[in-house]
């Protein structure tokens, strides 16, 4: 059953909508990239809320204002010179979280992104993206802090600025993972957790099996 919903926004007619048939968001307005092609790192968030849906941007309402801040005061680099974008490129309906199919199906427009841009360095923003690049069993508690090498790709995990609007009492762990990923663009931190020995420790990580 697909999940329509009743649009509480004017979209302008002219917005590409999404042509990923299999997709319950299939012809909804879609968010693109806000582009660098020659990024620090590549930013990946969830999926856009009303204001980047109404503007075609990712990241440009209250979750979008924090991010700016913490590039620039955490990770002490400039929001523009990174590479950013969503794992799904549509709104989801009462912006409930982006469904597993959903994800699947639409993250072939991140998969040609992460070809087009071959980013060294990937910030994932908030849990599903977390997940996305590092498999599901992990959660952001055992992620935060550390530095991942998968696919020949460093992976920051990072606590999704939403998260700190709601909880500010986690503005710690927000504000340590911001400047993580900016000592790792400065090559001032390596990787924590290398790709040959990560499935070892995925378990311990995801809190199976630990010792
Ligand atoms: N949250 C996200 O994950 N992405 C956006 O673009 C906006 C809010």
């Amino acid at each position: 059953m697909r999940d329509w919903h009743k649009r509480d926004v004017h979209i302008n007619p002219d917005r590409p909508k999404c042509a990923l048939y299999d997709c319950s968001l299939w012809g909804h307005a879609m968010v693109g990239a806000e582009e660098n092609p020659h990024p620090v790192a590549m930013l990946v968030g969830e999926a856009p809320g009303q204001e980047e849906e109404e503007s075609g941007f990712p990241f440009v309402g209250k979750s979008g204002r924090e991010l700016t801040m913490y590039l620039r005061d955490f990770t002490r680099v400039p929001r523009n010179r990174f590479f950013i974008l969503n794992l799904v490129n549509c709104r989801p309906p009462k912006n409930r979280d982006p469904l597993r199919g959903e994800i699947v199906i639409c993250s072939s427009h991140l998969l040609v992104a992460l070809g087009e841009i071959e980013p060294r360095i990937v910030g994932t923003i908030g849990r599903l993206s977390t997940q996305w690049f590092l498999g599901r069993g992990i959660p952001m508690e055992k992620a935060h802090g550390m530095v991942f090498e998968r696919d020949g790709r460093i992976v920051v995990p990072l606590y999704h600025p939403a998260y700190g609007l709601h909880s500010p009492r986690r503005m710690k762990e927000i504000i340590e993972d911001f400047v993580v990923l900016g000592e790792v663009i400065r090559g001032e931190r390596g990787v924590t957790v290398g790709c040959e020995i990560a499935p070892m420790y995925a378990q311990r990580i995801a809190g199976d099996g630990a010792r």
